[in-house]
């Protein structure tokens, strides 16, 4: 009767474990992300190379990641929540604040501002966009 019992408890666990693994696997988006502006490009245009991959060993997805009220407002990220391009909401028709009006203000705001407060190394242009 014991043993039934054990292998009970093992089937349980091993069930729990199976949605463990299912929440793991949830969507974190590429490793690899190429970053290109497509509605207010620069004249020049410069695309931004982002090992999405490693910053998510790091930080937060709530570090980048959030949406928007109905207010218009900003809304703290949740887990599991849709993950819209950022560019679809800082553009200059969205009429966003100055600061991050466009997808190169709210990467620089968000990208750059870390970076230069870990190490002003990691702020130099090359680090995020290669030179061709
Ligand atoms: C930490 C990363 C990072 C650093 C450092 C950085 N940028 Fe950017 N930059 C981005 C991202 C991300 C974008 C938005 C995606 C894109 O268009 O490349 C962007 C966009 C731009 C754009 C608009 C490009 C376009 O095609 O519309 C320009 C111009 C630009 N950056 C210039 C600079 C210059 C000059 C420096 C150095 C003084 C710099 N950036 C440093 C991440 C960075
Ligand atoms: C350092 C900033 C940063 C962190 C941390 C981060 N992401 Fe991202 N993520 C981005 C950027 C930038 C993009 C590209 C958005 C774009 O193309 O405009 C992206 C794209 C994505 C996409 C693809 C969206 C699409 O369809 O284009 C998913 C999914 C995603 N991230 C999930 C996550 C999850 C889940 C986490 C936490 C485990 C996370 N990200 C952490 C910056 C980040
Ligand atoms: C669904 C719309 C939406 C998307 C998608 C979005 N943002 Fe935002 N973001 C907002 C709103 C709304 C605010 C608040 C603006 C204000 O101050 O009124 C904001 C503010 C910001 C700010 C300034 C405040 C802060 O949190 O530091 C940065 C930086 C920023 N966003 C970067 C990003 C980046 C990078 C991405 C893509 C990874 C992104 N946003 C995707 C809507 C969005
Ligand atoms: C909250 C802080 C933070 C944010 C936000 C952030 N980064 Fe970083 N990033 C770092 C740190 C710290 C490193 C150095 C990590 C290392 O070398 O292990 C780094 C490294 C990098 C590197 C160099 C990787 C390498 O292999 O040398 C690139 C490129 C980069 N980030 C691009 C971006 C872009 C583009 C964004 C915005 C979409 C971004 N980062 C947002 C903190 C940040």
């Amino acid at each position: 009767m014991k043993k039934v019992t054990c292998y009970a408890v093992v089937a349980v666990l091993a069930l729990g474990l199976c949605f463990a693994g299912a929440s793991i696997a949830s969507d974190k988006g590429p490793a690899d992300i190429t970053l290109e502006s497509t509605i207010d490009k620069a004249k020049k245009a410069k695309i931004a190379q982002f090992p999405h991959a490693k910053h998510q060993e790091t930080l937060k997805c709530a570090e980048c990641h959030h949406s928007k009220g109905a207010d218009g407002k900003q809304v703290a990220y949740v887990e599991d929540q849709k993950i819209e391009k950022c560019e679809s909401c800082h553009n200059k028709a969205a009429g966003m604040p100055k600061e991050v009006a466009t997808f190169k203000d709210a990467a620089h705001a968000n990208c750059k501002e870390c970076h230069k407060a870990k190490d002003k190394a990691l702020a130099k242009c090359t680090v995020c966009h290669p030179k061709k």
